[in-house]
C-alpha cells in the first residue's frame, strides 16, 4: 500500500470561517517506509496524520492510495482502500469502551464480519504482539490497567485490522522509559515485516532519530525539512529556527564542534559518539 500527498492543503472550518493549518504538501509512504512527522506544537502534525489515514479530507490537492485518487473515508462507498490504513490516535486510550480488553480489540474485526474464530485469532496475535498475554488479561476490564497496558490494548486494536500503513500519533508520550522503549520496539518490529509501513508522530527527536528512515519536519503547515533522520539532525540551527532541538547526541558533538574539538557531528547513536570522540582524543581526526 503506498498512499501519496499531491499539493495537500487543509483548512478547518470554525463557525464558517477558515482555519488554515496545512500548505502545500508533498508526500509519499511506501512500503518499508518509517516515516517520523515532527514539529512543534501546533504544526499540523495530528492534522498531517489524520490526512494520511483518510480521516480528514483535503481542501485542496489528492490523496492518492495505490495511485488511485481517493475520497476520505466516511464518503468513500463500498470496501475502500482505507480499511488497509490503521490509525492510533494521540491519547487513544481514552477511546477504551468495552467491558473487557477482548471485547476492546475485537471491536474493529467483528466489523469487518470476521468469523468468531478469526476474530478470536486476530485478538489474540494483536496482544501479543505488543507485550500483553491474551490469557491473563484478554477478560479484565480495560479500566483498571496500567496508563502502560492501555496504551498497548488501544495500538492492539488497529492492530487487529491488521492495516497494512499503521498511523501512530505520539504514542510513547506519557510513558516512563521502559514504556516508551517497548512500544518503540512493536513499532520496529510491524515495519519490518514485509509490504508494512509505518508513520510516527513525535516530538520527541531521541526516538525519531533511533527508528525512522525517513524524516519530515513540519512548521506552521509546511514541510521544512526533509531527509534521513542524520541530514536532519545534523542542521541544529535550521532545527532551533523550526523551534526543535536535536536529540542529545548529535548536540553534544556540535557543541565540542563549537569549543573547537575536530569530531564528527555525524552521530545517531551511542556506539558512533564513542568513536566520534575516541578519534579525537587519539589524535585520528584531524581530517575534520
Ligand atoms: N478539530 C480542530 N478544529 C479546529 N482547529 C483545530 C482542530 N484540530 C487542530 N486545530 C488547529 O490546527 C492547528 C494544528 O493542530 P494539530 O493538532 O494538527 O497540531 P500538532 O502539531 O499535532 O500539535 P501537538 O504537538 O500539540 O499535538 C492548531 O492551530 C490547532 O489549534
Ligand atoms: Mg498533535
Amino acid at each position: 500500500m503506498e498512499i501519496i500527498l499531491k499539493d495537500v492543503s487543509f483548512a478547518y472550518q470554525i463557525a464558517g470561517q477558515q482555519l488554515p493549518v496545512l500548505h502545500n504538501i508533498e508526500l509519499k509512504v511506501a512500503p518499508g517506509d518509517l516515516l517520523a512527522i515532527t514539529g512543534a506544537g501546533g504544526s499540523g502534525k495530528s492534522t498531517l496524520g489524520q490526512l494520511l489515514a483518510g480521516l480528514l479530507e483535503p481542501t485542496a490537492g489528492k490523496v492518492y492510495l495505490n495511485g488511485i485518487p481517493c475520497q476520505a473515508r466516511g464518503r468513500s462507498k463500498g470496501v475502500s482502500l482505507w480499511q488497509r490504513v490503521g490509525m492510533v490516535y494521540q491519547q487513544p486510550e481514552q477511546q477504551l469502551f468495552a467491558e473487557t480488553v477482548f471485547d476492546d480489540v475485537a471491536f474493529g474485526p467483528r466489523n469487518l464480519g470476521l468469523s468468531l474464530p478469526t476474530i478470536k485469532d486476530r485478538v489474540e496475535r494483536a496482544l501479543q504482539a505488543v507485550g500483553l498475554n491474551p490469557a491473563e488479561i484478554g477478560q479484565r476490564s480495560p479500566f483498571n490497567l496500567s496508563g502502560g497496558q492501555q496504551r498497548r490494548v488501544a495500538i492492539a486494536g488497529v492492530l487487529a485490522m491488521e492495516p497494512e500503513v499503521l498511523i501512530l500519533d505520539e504514542p510513547t508520550a506519557g510513558l516512563d522509559p521502559a514504556g516508551r522503549a517497548q512500544i518503540l520496539s512493536y513499532i520496529r518490529s510491524f515495519f519490518q515485516q514485509r509490504d508494512k509501513a509505518a508513520v510516527l508522530i513525535s516530538h520527541n527527536m531521541a526516538e525519531v532519530a533511533g527508528l525512522a528512515n525517513q524524516v519530515i519536519v513540519l512548521y506552521q503547515g509546511r514541510i521544512a525539512l526533509k531527509g534521513t533522520p542524520r541530514e536532519i539532525f545534523q542542521q541544529g540551527e535550521s532545527l532551533r529556527a523550526y523551534r526543535l532541538l536535536p536529540p542529545e547526541l548529535p548536540r553534544l558533538m556540535l557543541e565540542l564542534r563549537r569549543l573547537g574539538a575536530p569530531v564528527s557531528t555525524d552521530v545517531l547513536t551511542l556506539a558512533e559518539a564513542r568513536s566520534a570522540i575516541l578519534k579525537w582524543l587519539r589524535g585520528e581526526a584531524s581530517g575534520f
